[in-house]
């Protein structure tokens, strides 16, 4: 965990490790231009700050880092500038995400400090989120199975100093709650992150409900877990042909939150494969590892909902875990096996490495009996969404209304989303000569492979409800070096889109 607080305190006299400043690249390229926060460290250098900044190699762009010791000159040893791209236009506030990307850079670039103080520019109160979520996110390492020594590691920042200047009042209501969402959200994708990241060996089906239950604990929503014999008895036939490979015996997490006054329902859907091997058609050994975090929808609906009952957002949500993990015995689905899902409705098995449909379809279909007045499911459904939108864009399907919101909220949280089409020639590839509905192309032709993900689901929502699903195959896992709050290894998305969205039902409807 990372402590937070608020001061008033300027750069120049707070006590920290290090503080933090931003600075903004000039059109005319001569240097960075100090942004707003820096001032009370340039008086204490004489006015000297930017060009010793610029004689260091800076030019503010963003996400660059320029350390500088000040040798007494103020109570932090160390001066982090980070840097903003070019100023707003006048009177324009600073991008939120811009903030958040660089105060994660920061924090990040300052690891093995204990305390940080963040002097960033902080006009309103859509820059604090900013501020916040970032240092936050960047701060964030996975740490739980290294020896606490190991290597000479560094640990990450453990202490956070927000700065808040003269531009706002450190006792101001509205910035507490500020504080207050960000602290929470932040601890709902982190938590999101330490579960995408745990193995498979220490996370299976019925150990995950188990995290998910003590999480859940205090936060006002309440809990309940199906085990085998309480699916078997509904008749949950998707997730167990998946869950039933494996020795670890699938589970169904449901979390319900109903806040006085809420207007509106919300049902959260998310896909727990705790390992995806494959199942009978087993993936390639390349990158199977990374099937760990096949459960990423699941982590991200659970904490989502955690963190709306924690700020007692304004609307009723139902969420919809169910975990399964998809291995290979003599217990397993086979190809040309036909399956009886929740609700009744069979499926012919194309490929059993299609399994998340098949335990999404059967938690769609007991979500809508809830009578929600919306449904958002969310998965790493397929490998055709990294393929169609690379590593950080999510897919967005269902109803015109819904898929739009959610590729909004998306735009406004700094979690890049696309909308994509349900056509049909793709659904009637998905007829089958023996069964309701095929699992995939009857073919198996990958023609429109990532849709035919979303044609599937479709057929368990009910006529006449507005539904969302976001394919975060790529999004929700990180492979490559860290970005801005990005870190390698779970992402947490999209658990700020969907809460966003909530904030935004809460308010319209
Ligand atoms: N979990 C995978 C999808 C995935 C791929 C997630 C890469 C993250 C990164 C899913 O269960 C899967 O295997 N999908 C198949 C579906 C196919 C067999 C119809 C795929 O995308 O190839
Ligand atoms: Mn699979
Ligand atoms: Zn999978």
């Amino acid at each position: 965990m990372i402590t937070l607080d608020l001061s008033a305190d300027s750069a120049a006299t707070t006590v920290a490790d290090a503080v933090v400043i931003g600075i903004h690249s000039s059109p005319d390229e001569d240097g960075p231009v100090l942004a707003a926060g820096a001032e009370s460290l340039d008086k204490a250098l004489d006015g000297a700050l930017a060009a010793t900044l610029r004689q260091l190699g800076a030019s503010g762009s963003a996400s660059e880092v320029t350390k500088l010791a000040t040798l007494g000159a103020t109570t932090a040893p160390v001066v982090l500038a980070v840097g903003l791209g070019g100023e707003p236009a006048d009177g324009e506030p600073i991008d939120q995400d811009t903030l958040r990307r660089a105060a994660g850079v920061a924090v990040r670039a300052l690891k093995g400090n204990e305390r940080v103080a963040l002097g960033l520019p902080l006009g309103d109160l859509d820059a604090v989120r900013g501020v916040l979520e970032g240092a936050l996110l960047g701060g964030y390492e996975f740490i739980a199975y290294k020896t606490p020594s190991a290597n000479g590691r560094k640990e990450p920042v453990s202490q956070l100093t927000l700065l808040v200047g003269d531009a706002l009042d450190k006792a101001d209501k509205a910035l507490k709650s500020e504080v207050k969402r960000a602290q929470t959200v932040a601890e709902a994708v982190r938590r999101t992150r330490d579960w995408v990241n745990t193995p498979g060996n220490y996370m299976r089906p019925p150990s995950l409900a188990d995290a998910m239950r003590d999480a859940v604990a205090g936060s006002g929503a309440k809990v309940e877990v199906l085990d085998d014999a309480a699916l078997r008895k509904a008749g949950f036939g998707g997730i167990l042909a998946v869950g039933d490979g494996s020795d670890a015996p699938a589970r169904m997490v449901r979390i319900t939150y109903s806040p006085r006054g809420a207007k509106k329902h919300v049902a959260l859907v998310g896909k727990g494969i705790t390992f995806d091997t494959g199942g009978i058609s087993i993936k390639p050994v390349a990158g199977m590892g990374k099937m760990k975090s096949d459960m990423a929808g699941a982590a991200a609906i659970v904490n989502t909902i955690i963190a709306a009952a924690t700020l007692k957002v304004k609307v009723k949500i139902t969420a919809y875990a169910p975990l399964a993990e998809n291995m290979l015995s003599g217990a397993s689905y086979r190809p040309g096996d036909v399956v009886t899902m929740y609700g009744g409705k069979t499926v012919e098995i194309i490929n059993t490495d299609a399994e998340g449909r098949m335990v999404l379809g059967d938690a769609i279909a007991r979500a809508a009996e809830d009578d929600p007045d919306y449904l958002i499911e969310t998965s790493t459904l397929t490998g055709g969404q990294v393929v169609a939108l690379g590593n950080q864009t999510s897919g967005v399907w269902g109803s015109e209304d819904l898929r739009s919101r959610v590729v909004e909220a998306g735009g406004r949280v700094g979690e890049a989303m696309w909308p994509m089409p349900l056509p049909d020639d793709v659904r009637h590839g998905m007829d089958s000569p023996i069964a309701d509905l095929s699992q995939t192309n009857h073919s198996g032709e990958r023609a429109g492979h990532m849709l035919q993900g979303g044609a599937f689901l479709a057929e368990y929502v009910p006529e006449g409800l507005p539904w969302a699903h976001i394919d975060i195959a790529g999004p929700s896992y990180h492979s490559g070096g860290a970005y801005g709050h990005i870190v390698g290894g779970g992402t947490g998305v999209p658990v700020r889109t969907i809460l966003d969205l909530l904030d935004d039902i809460a308010e319209n409807g």
